[in-house]
């Protein structure tokens, strides 16, 4: 039988490391004004954790006219949207890093306890490079290599067997509602930040990541 210990903790990248949700949510509104959809921030609540075409499709929910686009049409849609967004997290820097997220993942590194980022995104790789975060990760997953996405446990799967350590020895971070599914799916403690009643589910929920500490998710683990 494995003893149960904490060996590693795994990531969402996009509103957990860096903010860049709100880059995601500031393209995804550029593109609904100028297709005249109605779109909030209730609305982007359900694109989080959500892979792009699937998040361009809930915001064609709320057209006039149902499948106005063709496929071709939506990849295109999809990859404007794509472009603003890469435009805007060029501006990251690693000053862009979460409060407290810098200091947790040195504390993780002295504690020998493992790193990888589960993100959704295929720009991941882009951004951990921007932050300069790269060698505080053990591994970072290939959006685009992920069979199911999140809420299937894949991605956070994958990302165990990378770094060789048991679910059951993970703690997963996560700041959205699909995420939490896929992480408890894939047998590991769940942490949430932001509001507990949009992260049910999760094993705890923290308003930010400033409370994330090495000595909170040991506590969590049990
Ligand atoms: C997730 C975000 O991390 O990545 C989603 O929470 C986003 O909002 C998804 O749609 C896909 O990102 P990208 O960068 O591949 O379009
Ligand atoms: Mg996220």
């Amino acid at each position: 039988m494995i003893q149960k210990k904490l060996e590693a903790v795994i990531f969402d990248l996009d509103g957990v490391i860096t903010d860049s949700a709100e880059f995601h949510f500031m393209a995804w509104k550029k593109l609904a004004d100028k297709l005249g959809i109605y779109f909030d921030r209730e609305i982007n609540e359900r694109l989080k954790g959500v892979p792009r075409m699937d998040s361009l499709n809930i915001i064609l929910e709320r057209d006039s006219i149902p499948d106005r686009y063709s496929q071709e049409e939506k990849e295109a849609l999809a990859n404007e949207k794509n472009d603003d967004y890469v435009d805007l997290i060029k501006t990251i820097t690693p000053n862009d890093l979460l409060p407290g997220i810098s200091n947790l993942l040195h504390d993780l590194q002295n504690r020998k306890i493992k790193t990888a980022i589960a993100s959704a995104s295929k720009n991941a790789s882009m951004i951990v490079e921007r932050l300069q975060a790269g060698h505080l990760f053990d591994f970072v997953a290939d959006a685009g290599a992920i069979k199911n996405q999140k809420p299937a446990p894949d991605v956070f799967l994958v990302s165990a067997e990378n770094i060789s350590v048991p679910p059951e020895n993970c703690v997963g971070v996560e700041d959205a509602a699909a995420g939490i599914i896929a992480i408890k799916a894939a047998g590991m403690v769940a942490v949430g930040i932001g509001d507990k009643n949009i992260l049910k589910g999760a094993d705890l929920v923290l308003p930010d990541t400033a409370a994330l500490t090495y000595e909170v998710i040991q506590e969590v683990f049990g």
